[in-house]
Protein backbone atom coordinates (compact mmCIF):
# COMPACT_ATOMS: atom_id res chain seq x y z
CA UNK A 1 0.00 0.00 0.00
CA UNK A 2 1.20 3.51 -0.93
CA UNK A 3 -0.18 6.69 0.09
CA UNK A 4 -0.15 9.10 -2.96
CA UNK A 5 -1.48 12.51 -3.67
CA UNK A 6 -4.25 12.80 -6.10
CA UNK A 7 -4.71 16.01 -8.54
CA UNK A 8 -8.09 17.69 -8.65
CA UNK A 9 -9.49 21.00 -9.34
CA UNK A 10 -11.81 23.19 -6.83
CA UNK A 11 -15.70 22.79 -6.39
CA UNK A 12 -17.13 26.00 -5.93
CA UNK A 13 -20.42 24.31 -4.42
CA UNK A 14 -19.73 22.45 -1.40
CA UNK A 15 -20.85 24.56 1.10
CA UNK A 16 -22.84 22.32 3.96
CA UNK A 17 -26.16 23.26 4.99
CA UNK A 18 -28.51 22.95 7.74
CA UNK A 19 -27.17 19.27 8.15
CA UNK A 20 -23.91 18.69 5.98
CA UNK A 21 -23.14 18.39 2.37
CA UNK A 22 -26.25 17.29 0.58
CA UNK A 23 -26.40 16.84 -2.63
CA UNK A 24 -27.93 14.49 -5.93
CA UNK A 25 -25.86 11.12 -5.93
CA UNK A 26 -25.04 12.07 -9.22
CA UNK A 27 -23.17 15.26 -8.15
CA UNK A 28 -21.16 13.31 -5.87
CA UNK A 29 -20.25 11.07 -8.32
CA UNK A 30 -18.13 13.70 -10.25
CA UNK A 31 -14.83 12.34 -10.31
CA UNK A 32 -12.86 13.82 -7.16
CA UNK A 33 -16.61 15.36 -6.15
CA UNK A 34 -16.66 13.31 -2.53
CA UNK A 35 -12.66 13.30 -2.27
CA UNK A 36 -12.41 16.81 -2.40
CA UNK A 37 -14.83 17.59 0.68
CA UNK A 38 -13.82 14.65 2.82
CA UNK A 39 -10.16 15.92 2.03
CA UNK A 40 -11.30 19.66 2.86
CA UNK A 41 -12.84 18.34 6.43
CA UNK A 42 -9.48 16.50 6.83
CA UNK A 43 -7.33 19.47 7.15
CA UNK A 44 -9.86 21.41 8.85
CA UNK A 45 -10.78 18.57 11.58
CA UNK A 46 -6.84 17.31 12.14
CA UNK A 47 -7.29 14.23 12.98
CA UNK A 48 -3.54 13.29 13.13
CA UNK A 49 -3.24 10.34 15.66
CA UNK A 50 -7.10 10.13 16.52
CA UNK A 51 -9.91 8.03 16.48
CA UNK A 52 -12.06 8.46 13.96
CA UNK A 53 -16.29 6.99 13.99
CA UNK A 54 -17.55 6.01 10.12
CA UNK A 55 -20.78 4.99 8.84
CA UNK A 56 -24.34 5.73 7.02
CA UNK A 57 -27.58 5.06 6.92
CA UNK A 58 -27.29 2.34 4.52
CA UNK A 59 -28.74 4.30 1.29
CA UNK A 60 -27.38 3.60 -1.97
CA UNK A 61 -23.20 5.14 -2.17
CA UNK A 62 -22.52 4.75 1.42
CA UNK A 63 -20.67 1.31 1.06
CA UNK A 64 -18.50 3.57 -1.92
CA UNK A 65 -18.21 6.53 0.47
CA UNK A 66 -17.37 4.39 3.07
CA UNK A 67 -13.71 2.51 1.45
CA UNK A 68 -12.91 6.25 -0.12
CA UNK A 69 -12.93 7.80 3.39
CA UNK A 70 -11.08 4.77 5.22
CA UNK A 71 -8.67 4.76 2.38
CA UNK A 72 -8.21 8.58 2.68
CA UNK A 73 -7.69 8.11 6.49
CA UNK A 74 -5.09 6.30 6.36
CA UNK A 75 -3.22 8.73 4.08
CA UNK A 76 -4.19 11.42 6.11
CA UNK A 77 -2.69 10.70 9.45
CA UNK A 78 -5.79 8.44 11.49
CA UNK A 79 -4.44 6.11 14.04
CA UNK A 80 -7.70 4.68 14.33
CA UNK A 81 -11.22 3.91 12.51
CA UNK A 82 -14.22 2.56 13.88
CA UNK A 83 -16.81 1.69 10.84
CA UNK A 84 -20.21 -0.31 11.87
CA UNK A 85 -20.35 -3.49 10.10
CA UNK A 86 -21.99 -3.08 6.45
CA UNK A 87 -21.01 0.42 6.69
CA UNK A 88 -24.50 1.22 9.15
CA UNK A 89 -24.28 3.76 12.15
CA UNK A 90 -27.25 5.88 12.31
CA UNK A 91 -26.59 9.22 12.99
CA UNK A 92 -27.38 8.86 17.43
CA UNK A 93 -25.37 5.90 17.62
CA UNK A 94 -22.32 7.65 15.88
CA UNK A 95 -23.03 10.65 18.59
CA UNK A 96 -22.41 7.38 21.15
CA UNK A 97 -19.57 6.17 19.29
CA UNK A 98 -17.85 9.41 19.38
CA UNK A 99 -18.33 10.04 22.77
CA UNK A 100 -17.43 6.57 24.26
CA UNK A 101 -14.60 5.88 22.14
CA UNK A 102 -13.39 9.57 22.89
CA UNK A 103 -12.93 10.18 19.27
CA UNK A 104 -11.59 13.32 17.18
CA UNK A 105 -14.52 12.94 15.13
CA UNK A 106 -16.78 10.98 12.68
CA UNK A 107 -18.16 11.21 9.68
CA UNK A 108 -22.13 10.24 8.74
CA UNK A 109 -22.96 9.35 5.71
CA UNK A 110 -26.42 10.65 4.80
CA UNK A 111 -29.20 12.72 3.21
CA UNK A 112 -31.19 11.98 6.47
CA UNK A 113 -35.28 11.74 5.09
CA UNK A 114 -34.53 12.99 1.90
CA UNK A 115 -35.03 9.89 -0.67
CA UNK A 116 -31.96 7.78 -1.52
CA UNK A 117 -30.95 5.95 -4.83
CA UNK A 118 -28.97 6.18 -7.72
CA UNK A 119 -31.06 9.68 -9.06
CA UNK A 120 -31.56 10.36 -5.41
CA UNK A 121 -29.74 12.33 -2.61
CA UNK A 122 -26.58 11.66 -0.59
CA UNK A 123 -24.94 13.23 2.24
CA UNK A 124 -21.61 13.88 4.25
CA UNK A 125 -21.53 15.23 7.78
CA UNK A 126 -18.92 15.60 10.15
CA UNK A 127 -19.70 15.38 14.16
CA UNK A 128 -16.92 16.66 16.12
CA UNK A 129 -15.43 15.52 19.17
CA UNK A 130 -18.20 16.21 21.56
CA UNK A 131 -20.13 14.16 19.46
CA UNK A 132 -22.36 16.96 17.73
CA UNK A 133 -22.37 18.33 13.62
CA UNK A 134 -20.08 20.43 13.27
CA UNK A 135 -19.91 24.05 14.27
CA UNK A 136 -21.04 26.76 11.40
CA UNK A 137 -17.48 28.09 12.33
CA UNK A 138 -15.89 24.56 11.04
CA UNK A 139 -17.96 24.29 8.20
CA UNK A 140 -16.99 27.25 6.91
CA UNK A 141 -13.91 26.96 7.17
CA UNK A 142 -14.32 23.61 5.33
CA UNK A 143 -15.83 25.60 2.49
CA UNK A 144 -12.97 27.73 2.57
CA UNK A 145 -10.85 24.97 1.71
CA UNK A 146 -12.89 23.22 -0.46
CA UNK A 147 -12.50 26.14 -2.95
CA UNK A 148 -8.87 26.27 -3.41
CA UNK A 149 -8.62 22.41 -3.18
CA UNK A 150 -6.74 21.03 -5.89
CA UNK A 151 -5.52 18.07 -4.75
CA UNK A 152 -5.92 15.27 -1.64
CA UNK A 153 -4.87 12.50 -0.43
CA UNK A 154 -5.37 8.46 -0.64
CA UNK A 155 -3.22 5.13 -0.53
CA UNK A 156 -3.87 2.47 -2.91
CA UNK A 157 -4.92 -0.15 -0.43
CA UNK A 158 -7.82 -2.63 -1.09
CA UNK A 159 -11.39 -2.58 -0.05
CA UNK A 160 -11.56 -3.45 3.85
CA UNK A 161 -14.98 -6.56 4.18
CA UNK A 162 -17.18 -4.65 6.11
CA UNK A 163 -19.24 -7.65 6.36
CA UNK A 164 -18.20 -9.12 9.00
CA UNK A 165 -16.37 -7.93 12.47
CA UNK A 166 -13.20 -8.12 12.77
CA UNK A 167 -9.71 -5.95 12.45
CA UNK A 168 -7.83 -4.75 9.60
CA UNK A 169 -4.93 -2.74 9.20
CA UNK A 170 -3.63 0.20 5.99
CA UNK A 171 -0.30 1.21 6.96
CA UNK A 172 -0.38 2.01 10.32
CA UNK A 173 -4.00 2.58 10.75
CA UNK A 174 -5.97 -0.17 12.71
CA UNK A 175 -9.62 -0.32 11.41
CA UNK A 176 -11.88 -2.20 13.55
CA UNK A 177 -15.52 -3.07 12.03
CA UNK A 178 -18.30 -3.19 15.15
CA UNK A 179 -21.66 -3.93 15.56
CA UNK A 180 -23.09 -0.44 14.59
CA UNK A 181 -25.73 -1.30 18.04
CA UNK A 182 -24.54 -2.55 20.83
CA UNK A 183 -23.00 0.82 22.20
CA UNK A 184 -26.64 2.56 21.67
CA UNK A 185 -28.57 -0.03 22.84
CA UNK A 186 -26.53 -0.22 26.35
CA UNK A 187 -26.95 3.78 26.73
CA UNK A 188 -30.29 3.08 26.07
CA UNK A 189 -30.42 0.80 28.98
CA UNK A 190 -28.68 3.33 31.14
CA UNK A 191 -31.38 5.52 30.85
CA UNK A 192 -34.29 4.10 30.54
CA UNK A 193 -36.65 1.56 33.21
CA UNK A 194 -36.26 -1.84 30.27
CA UNK A 195 -38.14 -3.82 33.28
CA UNK A 196 -40.54 -1.93 33.95
CA UNK A 197 -41.66 -1.30 29.88
CA UNK A 198 -41.24 -5.17 29.39
CA UNK A 199 -43.82 -5.88 31.43
CA UNK A 200 -46.14 -3.33 30.13
CA UNK A 201 -45.22 -4.76 26.82
CA UNK A 202 -46.55 -8.00 28.09
CA UNK A 203 -49.45 -6.50 29.40
CA UNK A 204 -51.38 -3.59 28.06
CA UNK A 205 -48.85 -1.60 25.40
CA UNK A 206 -49.02 -2.81 22.33
CA UNK A 207 -46.74 -1.19 19.61
CA UNK A 208 -45.99 -0.71 16.15
CA UNK A 209 -42.63 0.66 14.84
CA UNK A 210 -42.20 1.90 11.31
CA UNK A 211 -38.22 2.31 10.43
CA UNK A 212 -39.25 2.89 6.74
CA UNK A 213 -36.64 0.71 5.13
CA UNK A 214 -34.06 2.91 6.92
CA UNK A 215 -31.26 2.76 9.50
CA UNK A 216 -33.17 2.15 12.52
CA UNK A 217 -34.48 -1.32 11.06
CA UNK A 218 -31.88 -3.47 13.19
CA UNK A 219 -31.88 -1.07 16.32
CA UNK A 220 -35.62 -1.05 16.69
CA UNK A 221 -35.40 -4.96 16.05
CA UNK A 222 -32.49 -5.25 18.74
CA UNK A 223 -33.99 -3.40 21.28
CA UNK A 224 -38.16 -3.61 21.15
CA UNK A 225 -38.33 -7.34 19.96
CA UNK A 226 -34.93 -8.72 21.33
CA UNK A 227 -34.35 -6.54 24.41
CA UNK A 228 -37.64 -5.65 25.69
CA UNK A 229 -39.58 -8.29 24.15
CA UNK A 230 -42.35 -6.82 22.01
CA UNK A 231 -43.68 -9.19 19.76
CA UNK A 232 -42.17 -10.01 16.42
CA UNK A 233 -43.62 -7.82 14.20
CA UNK A 234 -43.48 -5.00 16.08
CA UNK A 235 -41.20 -3.32 14.13
CA UNK A 236 -42.00 -2.97 10.30
CA UNK A 237 -40.12 -2.32 7.25
CA UNK A 238 -37.18 -3.15 8.99
CA UNK A 239 -34.34 -3.78 6.30
CA UNK A 240 -32.66 -1.30 5.79
CA UNK A 241 -32.53 -0.49 2.07
CA UNK A 242 -30.25 1.34 -0.30
CA UNK A 243 -33.43 3.39 -1.95
CA UNK A 244 -35.83 2.73 1.29
CA UNK A 245 -37.96 0.70 -0.43
CA UNK A 246 -38.80 3.86 -3.18
CA UNK A 247 -40.36 5.91 -0.38
CA UNK A 248 -39.13 8.79 1.67
CA UNK A 249 -37.49 7.89 4.63
CA UNK A 250 -39.85 10.85 6.69
CA UNK A 251 -41.42 10.25 9.69
CA UNK A 252 -44.47 12.80 9.12
CA UNK A 253 -47.98 12.15 8.46
CA UNK A 254 -47.88 11.72 4.89
CA UNK A 255 -44.77 9.11 3.96
CA UNK A 256 -45.57 6.77 6.93
CA UNK A 257 -48.68 6.45 5.92
CA UNK A 258 -48.60 2.47 6.24
CA UNK A 259 -48.60 2.96 10.18
CA UNK A 260 -50.60 6.20 10.46
CA UNK A 261 -53.33 4.01 8.61
CA UNK A 262 -52.95 1.22 10.88
CA UNK A 263 -53.03 4.03 13.72
CA UNK A 264 -56.38 5.42 12.19
CA UNK A 265 -57.95 2.07 12.26
CA UNK A 266 -60.63 1.76 15.02
CA UNK A 267 -60.18 -2.64 15.19
CA UNK A 268 -56.54 -3.00 15.06
CA UNK A 269 -54.83 0.00 16.13
CA UNK A 270 -51.95 -0.36 18.86
CA UNK A 271 -51.34 1.57 22.08
CA UNK A 272 -48.90 3.09 20.49
CA UNK A 273 -47.06 3.90 17.00
CA UNK A 274 -43.84 5.41 16.15
CA UNK A 275 -41.58 5.77 13.36
CA UNK A 276 -38.19 7.05 12.05
CA UNK A 277 -36.13 8.74 9.88
CA UNK A 278 -33.28 7.47 7.10
CA UNK A 279 -30.50 7.96 9.58
CA UNK A 280 -32.31 7.25 12.87
CA UNK A 281 -32.47 10.72 14.48
CA UNK A 282 -35.94 12.00 13.92
CA UNK A 283 -39.03 10.57 15.23
CA UNK A 284 -42.57 10.35 15.14
CA UNK A 285 -44.84 9.76 17.84
CA UNK A 286 -48.93 8.54 17.57
CA UNK A 287 -51.50 7.09 19.66
CA UNK A 288 -54.72 5.52 18.56
CA UNK A 289 -55.95 7.98 15.87
CA UNK A 290 -53.83 10.62 17.67
CA UNK A 291 -50.85 12.71 16.41
CA UNK A 292 -48.35 13.92 18.62
CA UNK A 293 -46.56 16.79 17.17
CA UNK A 294 -42.85 17.10 17.78
CA UNK A 295 -43.36 20.46 20.00
CA UNK A 296 -46.04 18.92 22.41
CA UNK A 297 -43.82 16.06 22.58
CA UNK A 298 -40.98 17.97 23.98
CA UNK A 299 -43.22 20.17 26.17
CA UNK A 300 -44.65 16.64 27.74
CA UNK A 301 -41.19 15.03 28.06
CA UNK A 302 -39.98 17.95 29.55
CA UNK A 303 -43.03 18.31 32.38
CA UNK A 304 -42.68 14.42 32.91
CA UNK A 305 -39.07 13.81 32.84
CA UNK A 306 -38.52 13.19 36.35
CA UNK A 307 -40.54 10.03 35.82
CA UNK A 308 -37.93 8.64 33.49
CA UNK A 309 -34.75 7.12 35.98
CA UNK A 310 -32.41 8.97 33.70
CA UNK A 311 -33.62 12.33 34.24
CA UNK A 312 -35.27 11.40 37.60
CA UNK A 313 -33.05 14.38 39.10
CA UNK A 314 -34.98 16.97 37.45
CA UNK A 315 -33.49 18.82 33.94
CA UNK A 316 -31.12 21.71 34.48
CA UNK A 317 -32.93 23.85 31.79
CA UNK A 318 -34.55 23.02 27.97
CA UNK A 319 -34.01 24.46 24.36
CA UNK A 320 -36.17 24.46 21.16
CA UNK A 321 -35.45 26.10 17.76
CA UNK A 322 -36.92 29.41 17.03
CA UNK A 323 -40.33 27.69 14.77
CA UNK A 324 -40.96 25.02 17.11
CA UNK A 325 -44.56 25.95 19.37
CA UNK A 326 -44.20 27.42 22.58
CA UNK A 327 -45.14 24.43 24.66
CA UNK A 328 -42.43 23.67 26.13
CA UNK A 329 -41.58 27.46 26.94
CA UNK A 330 -44.89 26.98 29.27
CA UNK A 331 -43.26 24.19 30.94
CA UNK A 332 -40.04 25.89 31.69
CA UNK A 333 -41.49 28.70 33.25
CA UNK A 334 -43.97 26.24 35.46
CA UNK A 335 -40.80 24.57 36.72
CA UNK A 336 -38.86 27.59 36.77
CA UNK A 337 -36.21 26.38 34.18
CA UNK A 338 -34.05 28.10 31.91
CA UNK A 339 -35.64 28.19 28.44
CA UNK A 340 -33.10 28.90 25.10
CA UNK A 341 -34.97 29.47 21.56
CA UNK A 342 -32.05 28.80 19.24
CA UNK A 343 -32.12 28.83 15.38
CA UNK A 344 -32.96 25.83 13.13
CA UNK A 345 -30.15 22.67 13.07
CA UNK A 346 -29.39 21.06 15.85
CA UNK A 347 -25.72 22.11 15.89
CA UNK A 348 -27.18 25.19 17.83
CA UNK A 349 -27.57 23.03 20.96
CA UNK A 350 -24.47 21.79 21.32
CA UNK A 351 -22.59 24.74 23.08
CA UNK A 352 -26.00 24.84 25.51
CA UNK A 353 -25.54 20.95 26.35
CA UNK A 354 -21.64 21.25 26.41
CA UNK A 355 -22.33 24.20 29.41
CA UNK A 356 -24.20 21.95 31.26
CA UNK A 357 -27.21 24.55 30.96
CA UNK A 358 -29.77 21.85 29.42
CA UNK A 359 -30.78 18.60 29.66
CA UNK A 360 -33.72 18.53 27.07
CA UNK A 361 -33.68 19.99 23.44
CA UNK A 362 -35.71 19.69 20.79
CA UNK A 363 -37.17 21.11 16.98
CA UNK A 364 -40.80 20.90 15.58
CA UNK A 365 -39.27 18.85 12.06
CA UNK A 366 -39.51 16.00 14.40
CA UNK A 367 -36.55 15.88 16.39
CA UNK A 368 -35.99 15.51 20.13
CA UNK A 369 -33.46 14.75 22.22
CA UNK A 370 -31.02 15.31 25.49
CA UNK A 371 -27.93 15.37 26.83
CA UNK A 372 -27.01 11.88 26.60
CA UNK A 373 -25.47 12.60 23.24
CA UNK A 374 -25.42 15.68 21.00
CA UNK A 375 -27.80 14.61 18.30
CA UNK A 376 -31.60 14.35 18.08
CA UNK A 377 -31.73 10.78 18.77
CA UNK A 378 -35.24 8.85 17.18
CA UNK A 379 -35.16 5.84 19.42
CA UNK A 380 -34.36 7.58 22.04
CA UNK A 381 -38.01 9.59 21.85
CA UNK A 382 -39.54 6.10 21.42
CA UNK A 383 -38.53 4.89 24.92
CA UNK A 384 -38.91 7.87 26.32
CA UNK A 385 -42.60 7.91 25.51
CA UNK A 386 -42.66 3.69 26.38
CA UNK A 387 -41.41 5.18 29.49
CA UNK A 388 -43.80 7.45 30.05
CA UNK A 389 -47.11 5.19 28.89
CA UNK A 390 -45.60 2.43 31.11
CA UNK A 391 -45.81 4.71 33.93
CA UNK A 392 -48.95 6.07 33.61
CA UNK A 393 -51.15 3.59 31.76
CA UNK A 394 -53.09 5.55 30.02
CA UNK A 395 -53.51 6.28 26.48
CA UNK A 396 -51.51 8.58 24.62
CA UNK A 397 -54.39 11.22 23.80
CA UNK A 398 -55.17 11.24 27.52
CA UNK A 399 -51.74 11.91 28.74
CA UNK A 400 -51.48 14.83 26.35
CA UNK A 401 -55.08 16.03 26.73
CA UNK A 402 -54.75 16.58 30.51
CA UNK A 403 -51.27 18.27 29.55
CA UNK A 404 -53.23 20.71 27.73
CA UNK A 405 -55.64 21.20 31.00
CA UNK A 406 -53.11 22.62 32.43
CA UNK A 407 -50.42 24.40 30.42
CA UNK A 408 -52.91 25.76 27.23
CA UNK A 409 -52.62 24.08 24.10
CA UNK A 410 -50.14 25.73 21.49
CA UNK A 411 -52.35 24.74 18.06
CA UNK A 412 -49.47 24.22 15.79
CA UNK A 413 -48.56 23.68 12.12
CA UNK A 414 -46.36 24.12 9.12
CA UNK A 415 -46.66 24.29 5.28
CA UNK A 416 -43.97 23.55 3.15
CA UNK A 417 -43.93 24.89 -0.25
CA UNK A 418 -41.28 22.51 -2.33
CA UNK A 419 -39.89 22.89 -5.15
CA UNK A 420 -40.17 26.56 -5.76
CA UNK A 421 -38.10 28.49 -7.81
CA UNK A 422 -34.90 29.52 -5.99
CA UNK A 423 -35.14 33.76 -6.67
CA UNK A 424 -39.28 33.67 -6.33
CA UNK A 425 -39.13 31.69 -2.72
CA UNK A 426 -35.89 34.49 -1.90
CA UNK A 427 -38.02 37.03 -3.25
CA UNK A 428 -40.78 36.17 -0.55
CA UNK A 429 -38.30 36.36 2.25
CA UNK A 430 -36.79 39.64 0.51
CA UNK A 431 -40.37 41.12 0.46
CA UNK A 432 -40.87 40.34 4.27
CA UNK A 433 -37.50 41.65 5.41
CA UNK A 434 -38.23 45.25 3.62
CA UNK A 435 -41.95 45.41 5.44
CA UNK A 436 -40.79 44.63 8.74
CA UNK A 437 -40.64 48.32 10.44
CA UNK A 438 -44.05 49.14 8.70
CA UNK A 439 -46.04 45.99 10.03
CA UNK A 440 -46.51 46.26 13.76
CA UNK A 441 -49.74 47.94 14.55
CA UNK A 442 -51.54 46.42 11.57
CA UNK A 443 -54.33 44.43 12.16
CA UNK A 444 -56.53 41.76 10.61
CA UNK A 445 -59.69 41.06 11.89
CA UNK A 446 -58.80 39.94 15.37
CA UNK A 447 -55.12 39.78 14.78
CA UNK A 448 -52.98 42.56 15.06
CA UNK A 449 -49.43 42.66 14.64
CA UNK A 450 -47.03 43.11 18.24
CA UNK A 451 -43.52 42.96 16.76
CA UNK A 452 -41.63 40.99 14.38
CA UNK A 453 -37.85 40.52 13.38
CA UNK A 454 -35.89 38.54 11.35
CA UNK A 455 -34.92 35.77 13.78
CA UNK A 456 -31.21 36.52 14.96
CA UNK A 457 -29.37 34.25 17.62
CA UNK A 458 -26.38 35.30 19.79
CA UNK A 459 -25.32 32.30 21.34
CA UNK A 460 -24.94 32.77 24.88
CA UNK A 461 -21.71 30.19 25.54
CA UNK A 462 -19.75 31.52 22.95
CA UNK A 463 -21.38 34.93 22.22
CA UNK A 464 -21.28 33.98 18.32
CA UNK A 465 -23.84 35.64 15.92
CA UNK A 466 -25.89 34.05 13.96
CA UNK A 467 -28.64 36.22 11.42
CA UNK A 468 -31.30 35.56 9.07
CA UNK A 469 -33.06 32.55 10.76
CA UNK A 470 -36.18 33.84 9.85
CA UNK A 471 -39.21 36.07 9.65
CA UNK A 472 -41.26 36.46 12.84
CA UNK A 473 -44.32 38.28 13.04
CA UNK A 474 -46.07 37.93 16.27
CA UNK A 475 -49.56 39.01 17.20
CA UNK A 476 -50.87 40.14 20.24
CA UNK A 477 -52.79 37.41 20.95
CA UNK A 478 -50.12 35.35 21.51
CA UNK A 479 -50.65 33.76 17.76
CA UNK A 480 -47.33 33.98 15.56
CA UNK A 481 -46.32 33.33 12.25
CA UNK A 482 -42.79 32.22 11.00
CA UNK A 483 -41.12 32.30 7.44
CA UNK A 484 -37.97 30.71 6.82
CA UNK A 485 -36.62 28.78 3.70
CA UNK A 486 -35.34 25.30 4.09
CA UNK A 487 -31.26 24.61 3.84
CA UNK A 488 -31.51 20.99 3.03
CA UNK A 489 -33.27 20.95 0.12
CA UNK A 490 -31.25 19.88 -3.44
CA UNK A 491 -33.70 20.98 -5.72
CA UNK A 492 -35.14 24.22 -5.51
CA UNK A 493 -35.73 25.87 -2.57
CA UNK A 494 -38.55 25.21 0.06
CA UNK A 495 -40.66 27.65 2.28
CA UNK A 496 -41.48 26.46 5.36
CA UNK A 497 -44.56 28.70 6.94
CA UNK A 498 -45.18 27.77 10.63
CA UNK A 499 -47.84 28.58 12.62
CA UNK A 500 -49.09 28.70 16.10
CA UNK A 501 -51.66 30.00 18.28
CA UNK A 502 -52.24 29.96 21.60
CA UNK A 503 -55.69 28.24 23.76
CA UNK A 504 -55.82 28.33 27.67
CA UNK A 505 -59.44 27.33 27.94
CA UNK A 506 -60.14 23.17 27.59
CA UNK A 507 -63.30 23.69 26.31
CA UNK A 508 -61.91 25.04 23.03
CA UNK A 509 -58.88 22.42 22.63
CA UNK A 510 -60.14 20.15 20.39
CA UNK A 511 -60.39 22.05 17.37
CA UNK A 512 -58.66 20.75 14.25
CA UNK A 513 -55.65 22.41 14.19
CA UNK A 514 -55.99 23.39 10.45
CA UNK A 515 -59.60 25.17 11.29
CA UNK A 516 -57.78 26.88 14.78
CA UNK A 517 -55.03 28.12 12.64
CA UNK A 518 -56.84 28.31 9.16
CA UNK A 519 -57.77 32.85 10.05
CA UNK A 520 -53.83 32.96 10.59
CA UNK A 521 -53.01 31.06 7.05
CA UNK A 522 -55.17 33.59 5.75
CA UNK A 523 -53.15 36.16 7.09
CA UNK A 524 -49.26 34.60 6.60
CA UNK A 525 -50.27 34.22 2.71
CA UNK A 526 -51.43 37.67 2.45
CA UNK A 527 -48.50 39.19 4.20
CA UNK A 528 -46.10 37.65 2.26
CA UNK A 529 -47.68 37.90 -0.84
CA UNK A 530 -47.21 33.73 -1.67
CA UNK A 531 -49.45 32.95 -4.40
CA UNK A 532 -48.62 35.76 -6.48
CA UNK A 533 -44.75 35.02 -5.81
CA UNK A 534 -44.53 32.00 -6.51
CA UNK A 535 -47.63 30.74 -8.67
CA UNK A 536 -48.34 28.31 -5.63
CA UNK A 537 -51.90 28.51 -4.08
CA UNK A 538 -51.40 25.77 -1.69
CA UNK A 539 -48.12 24.00 -0.04
CA UNK A 540 -47.15 20.63 -1.13
CA UNK A 541 -46.92 19.56 2.51
CA UNK A 542 -48.90 20.12 5.78
CA UNK A 543 -47.89 18.42 8.94
C1 LIG B 1 -34.78 20.64 8.41
C2 LIG B 1 -35.54 20.96 9.67
C3 LIG B 1 -34.58 21.26 10.80
C4 LIG B 1 -33.60 20.09 10.98
C5 LIG B 1 -32.93 19.78 9.65
C6 LIG B 1 -32.05 18.54 9.74
O1 LIG B 1 -34.01 21.76 8.02
O2 LIG B 1 -36.42 22.05 9.47
O3 LIG B 1 -35.30 21.49 11.98
O4 LIG B 1 -32.63 20.41 11.94
O5 LIG B 1 -33.91 19.56 8.65
O6 LIG B 1 -32.78 17.40 10.09
P1 LIG B 1 -34.46 22.81 6.90
O7 LIG B 1 -34.74 22.02 5.65
O8 LIG B 1 -35.73 23.44 7.41
O9 LIG B 1 -33.32 23.78 6.80
ZN1 LIG C 1 -32.33 12.63 10.04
Amino acid sequence: MEVITVNSTPFTDQKPGTSGLRKKVRVFQQPHYLENFIQSVFQQARLQGKTLILGGDGRFYNRHAIQVIVRMAAANGVARVLVGRHGFLSTPAASVLIRKYHAGGGFILSASHNPGGPDEDFGVKFNTENGGPAPSSFTEQVYGISKNLSAYRTTTAADIDLERPGTAQIGAMQIEVIDPVTDYAELMEALFDFDLISSALRDFLTLRYDAMHAITGPYAVEILEHRLGAPAGSVINSTPLEDFGGGHPDPNLVHAHELVALMNDATSAPVFGAASDGDGDRNMILGRNFFLTPSDSLALMAANATLIPGYRDGLVGVARSMPTSAAVDRVAAALQLPCYETPTGWKFFGNLLDAGRITLCGEESFGSGSSHIREKDGLWAVLFWLNLLAVKRQPVAQIVEEHWARFGRNYYSRHDYEGLDSEAAQGVVEHLRGSLDTLPGNSFGDYIISSCDDFSYTDPVDNSVTEHQGIRILFTNGSRIVYRLSGTGTEGATLRLYLESYEADPAKQQEHPQAALGQLVTIAGRLADIEARTGRGAPTLIT
